[in-house]
């Protein structure tokens, strides 16, 4: 099994190509489904989570066709889609795979969906989904692990209010909506800039949507979508994980592609602790100013707020920042995995239920660790290009599954970093 290997210590200095967002780009391929003409997709990430939905959409009967040479553009041809049950195969690498729910329900009156099961950074149902499901005239039975999903006719437009933000549920129920019977209104919807993106190539297709942006989106269903080309935001995770890079190894980047707009959160942050950032007509940089970076406290929350997918990377930044940080995660529990793999490394690290007090140590030394998710498992990279010595990453696929070569790009700013076998 592939691992990688980091000899730390080096500033990163040069530039970074920021990807297409692999969580816009999960619902939006989904989209497909939801129309007999075709979709074409541009800027698509190269990670192992876009191939997995790509052949999910393959196996459902969607045509996939590649645009050009770089692997970025597809078009998708929803007119073929047939078959309505998402196996557990498939879901269980995946749990995005649930988002072809709504699509498949809305346009086909039925949908079997392998439920996800477990995860590494806690439950994750999908009960505000299905209960959403439900009021828009969905009956839904779980038997043999897996939801099934029927309508008589249409999906009817009802008033929604998910009890919490979920980015998910937001992104079915819109989808589900667009080709339902009357208006639906979605309260306390997820603001996240993935929905937004999502929600705005729906409007491409022929979508009616209201309040995109906000947390209240009126959709008024049509009898069926259109044919559209999109093109996906950059990716704001791979951007705040770049810039954390830049400022732990106390570098100078510029992330290309990149933009301060959808990503205030994390760059305030990155501010606080003292990196110097700037926009250019190109992208974002990111420097270390001088001396040592200063702890920050910092709270996951849904957006506009920081996000809790930059929360494992922003705890190896505090592990060697000067002073105490307090780390609170409010989205997933169990969503501090890495921790226990930062202190083999020498941070100093205690946690106190859903907070994390980070006492920054003057340096890391490397180690071979392992992570159980993307974020964590990235995290430990970044540690790891700070550290001392060598630190070998096991469990790459984590890692593939949302970062694009990521050694490629490390190494291309003078990072000593390789995959191993
Ligand atoms: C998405 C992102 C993920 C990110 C998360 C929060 C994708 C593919 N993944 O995940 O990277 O970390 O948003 O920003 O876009 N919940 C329920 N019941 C439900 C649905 C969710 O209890 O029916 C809970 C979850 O367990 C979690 C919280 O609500 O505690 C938020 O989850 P949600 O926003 O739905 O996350 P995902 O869409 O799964």
């Amino acid at each position: 099994m592939d691992r990688i290997r980091i000899v730390g210590g080096t500033a990163l200095a040069g530039e970074i190509a920021i990807g297409g967002a692999k969580n816009a780009a999960l619902p939006i391929l989904t989209a497909a489904l939801l129309s007999e003409q075709p979709l074409t997709l541009n800027n698509l990430p190269l990670v192992a989570d876009i191939k997995a939905m790509t052949a999910l959409l393959a196996e459902l009967g969607v045509g996939v066709e590649a645009v050009g040479d770089d692997g970025r553009s597809v078009r998708l041809s929803g007119a073929s889609a047939a078959e309505t049950t998402a196996p557990y195969d498939i879901v269980r690498k995946m749990r995005a795979s649930v988002l072809v729910l709504g699509p498949l329900l809305a346009r086909f009156g039925k949908a079997r969906v392998s439920l996800p099961g477990g995860c590494a950074i806690g439950t994750r149902p999908v009960d505000m989904h299905l209960a959403a499901l439900q009021e828009m005239g969905a009956r839904i039975e779980l038997k043999e692990g897996y939801i099934d999903a029927r309508v008589d006719g249409r999906l009817k437009g009802a008033h929604i209010l998910f009890p919490n933000v979920t980015v998910g549920g937001t992104e079915n129920i819109v989808m589900a909506a667009s080709l339902a019977d009357g208006e639906t209104v979605i309260a306390n919807a997820a603001r996240e800039p993935e929905v937004t993106d999502l929600v705005k190539c729906l409007i491409g297709m022929g979508a009616k949507i209201d309040g995109i942006g906000t947390d209240t989106l009126r959709v008024t269903g049509v009898e069926a979508l259109g044919e559209a080309e999109h093109d996906i935001i950059p990716d704001r995770i791979e951007t705040g994980t770049y810039a954390v890079a830049a400022a732990i190894t106390g570098g100078d980047v510029l992330l290309a592609n990149a933009r301060l707009a959808n990503n205030e959160a994390v760059f305030r942050a990155l501010g606080r602790a003292g990196a110097g950032i700037t926009e250019t007509p190109k992208g974002v940089r990111v420097e270390r100013r001088n001396g040592r970076l200063t702890g920050v406290d910092l709270m996951t929350e849904p957006y506009p707020g920081f996000p809790t997918d930059m929360q494992a990377q922003f705890m190896a930044l505090a592990s060697i920042a000067e002073g105490a940080s307090m780390i609170t995660e409010q989205i997933f529990e169990n969503r501090f995995m890495h921790v226990s793999e930062l202190i083999r490394m020498g941070a100093n690290i205690n946690v106190h239920g859903a907070s994390a007090i980070v006492r920054g140590v003057p340096r890391l030394s490397g180690a071979p660790v392992m992570a159980t998710d993307l974020r964590a498992s990235v995290s430990l990279v970044l540690a790891g290009l700070a550290a001392e010595g060598e630190t070998l990453v096991n469990r790459v696929y984590h890692l593939d599954r949302g970062y694009e070569r990521i050694e490629q790009k490390l190494a291309a700013c003078g990072a000593k970093i390789d995959r191993v076998g």
